[in-house]
């Protein structure tokens, strides 16, 4: 599918009322203009989620999540982007349409490689039934103690030994798309070849179980002992988990995930009973790999190695998890005997004791901590100077949430520095969009002009209108102004966007996270000062704008000199200053 035009995006969260998308899953009631619930992504007994009709925007005071109705599915139906709009647009009665420009052709072949996939996955799996060599296949996974049940769960199939029993299979037409699909290997001289030959295939699924790639087990010690299928259309590594569908499907509410290492193991804990097992394919855990396991449950055990590779490991998806962990999600260690993997460690001990290991897994602080003080002697100042150090880049990488605050009262703890002393230390330069120069505004209160323009314009987009153009402060070097910028484009072009089809122009942005904190700043300028309000902002931005060009220009004059159309430049901002003034 090509990419979703925004307008559509914009149409379809204009059509729908948030409010019973919401209250459809979350009973809702009623508080003034806004409806409040207890939110159902943290655990609460007085309600802090509140839904807002008017913006199109949820948003809970509890634990921070908020979004518009598409980030809500997502967030409540561990939907992706797609697949929440799709559901919107089904509510609606809207057809989701493709990136206009885009001829459908290059949607067909997305279908033709799933076609082909699917072949492929149900020859592989017919040959492990029928193939007269797919014996030693059986007996292999029998002594790896897989039951016929588990390997049908997971779809296990055969490659029979030769160079073409799958191109045969496909035909000629197809092997053009099999080769892009890796399924098979194209020589210079344009033959093709099966990539896979007398191995287990493990076919890995996305979300909706459809087949979209392989990882291929040796029978015996040959090498390489794994063989995957390579990147393609369909098929990101660093994006999938191995074991994600086959887990959703087995349970019907997930509390957490277990992240392993090989496909044997997810397999193996699935034939002990635990079947909340995934694992990323041969790559560390990438952000994208968290940000869909997060999606999916609040609480993540990553099992690996106790040894030094292992830590490594460890301590790269520590860093990646950071960023997400806002309140209420939670992430763990399982630091595995010497030599054991997932597989081999539940046959030893059994499912029980093997999810109690799992319950006595190693919180994050704790190996967040454990591996800082290792680098540092804190019983010296230097030490303890250091430990702050190493620990506030990575602190930084939280979200503003009371488990940030909490690892914070450890560091304080760890390094015998006060808290509030090291909370200005660590997060001093925590900039929203604006840092700019605050002057006082009409309401007697202190914020900077930029913010003060988005705020207002977020209430009311028709602003954008009444804003001059050619923009005087389109120059101005100050945190923020891009922003602005964009969001006057965005408003003289749609006057009427709700809030949370805003905030949707933004996803996957960082700006993102600062206009939610800025749409729940309370807006204390009652509905007739807002454009007077506007204007003066725009204003003062405009004059500090050409304050700091004249700065430049004079500046360039004592060093280089300035050239004749600067020289004119220089005396008209001079004369619009003597007349601010004056
Ligand atoms: N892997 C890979 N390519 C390799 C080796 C490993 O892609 N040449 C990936 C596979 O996803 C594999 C995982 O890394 O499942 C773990 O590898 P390893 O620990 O070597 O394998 P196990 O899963 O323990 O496999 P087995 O128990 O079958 O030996
Ligand atoms: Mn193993």
């Amino acid at each position: 599918m090509g990419r979703i035009p925004q307008n559509f995006i914009d149409e379809l969260l204009n059509r729908v009322d948030i409010v019973d998308i919401i209250d459809a899953r979350v009973q809702l009631k009623k508080a003034g203009r806004d409806y409040t619930a207890c939110c159902p992504f943290h655990n609460e007994k007085t309600p802090s989620f509140t839904v807002s009709p008017a913006k199109q925007f949820y948003h809970c005071f509890g634990c921070g999540v908020h979004g518009s109705a598409i980030g809500f599915l997502m967030d409540y139906e561990h939907f992706e982007f797609p697949e929440a709009v799709e559901e919107l647009a089904r509510a609606a009665g809207l057809e989701v349409p493709c990136e206009e420009g885009r001829p459908a052709h290059n949607q067909e072949p997305r279908q033709d490689y799933h076609a082909l996939l699917d072949q492929s996955d149900r020859f592989y799996r017919q040959q492990l039934r029928e193939h007269p060599q797919a014996s030693t296949a059986v007996t292999y996974l029998k002594d790896r103690g897989l039951s016929g049940e588990i390997a049908a769960r997971f779809g296990l199939g055969y490659a029979p030994p030769g160079w073409d029993a799958l191109a045969k299979h496909l035909g000629k037409n197809s092997s053009q798309l099999a080769v892009e699909l890796g399924l098979l290997v194209a020589r210079d001289d344009g033959h093709v070849y099966d990539r896979f030959r007398e191995r287990i295939l493990f076919p890995i699924r996305d979300r909706r179980g459809r087949t979209i790639g392989f990882g291929g087990r040796v029978l015996g010690d040959d090498k390489p002992k794994y063989l995957n299928s390579p990147e393609s259309p369909v098929f990101h590594k660093g994006r999938e988990l191995y074991g994600l569908y086959e887990a959703r499907k087995a349970n019907r509410k997930l509390d957490y995930l277990l992240v392993v290492e090989g496909y044997m193991d997810v397999v193996a804990l699935a034939q002990f009973g635990i079947n909340h097992a995934v694992a990323t394919l041969g790559t560390a855990t990438t952000e994208d790999h968290l940000e869909r396991l997060y999606r999916t449950v609040p609480e993540v055990v990553f099992c690996f190695d106790g040894d030094k590779a292992g830590r490594r490991a460890a301590w790269r998806a520590l860093e990646n998890a950071l960023p997400l962990l806002r309140d209420g999600r939670e992430a763990r260690f399982l630091f595995l005997p010497e030599g054991e993997d997932p597989d081999s460690l539940v046959r030893k001990i059994g499912s029980d004791a093997f999810l109690q290991k799992t319950v006595d897994s190693v919180p994050l602080s704790h190996f967040f901590y454990e591996s800082l003080m290792r680098q540092v002697d804190t019983r010296s100042v230097d030490g303890q100077a250091r430990l702050v150090d190493l620990a506030r880049p990575l602190l930084q990488k939280l979200p503003d949430s009371v488990f940030r605050d909490l690892m914070l009262k450890q560091l304080a703890q760890h390094s015998g520095l006060d808290s509030a002393l090291l909370t200005g230390r660590i997060f001093a330069d925590e900039s929203p969009p604006a840092a700019a120069p605050r002057t006082t505004s009409a309401d007697g209160s202190r914020r900077s002009p930029v913010r003060t323009a988005i705020r207002l314009l977020l209430e009311k987009p028709e602003l954008a209108a009444t804003a001059p153009q050619p923009c005087g402060f389109a120059d101005l070097e100050v945190a923020g102004v891009p922003l602005l910028l964009e969001l006057l484009e965005l408003f003289r072009a749609h006057p009427h966007l709700c809030s949370g089809a805003t905030l949707e122009h933004w996803r996957g942005r960082p700006e993102a996270q600062h206009l939610g904190k800025l749409l729940l700043q309370p807006l204390e300028i009652p509905e007739e000062g807002l454009d007077e309000e506007f204007s003066g902002a725009l204003q003062r931005l405009e004059e500090h704008a050409n304050e700091q060009k004249t700065a430049a220009l004079l500046q360039k004059d004592r060093d280089n000199g300035l050239t004749d159309t600067e020289k004119q430049e220089l005396k008209q901002l001079l004369g619009i200053r003597a007349q601010d003034s004056g």
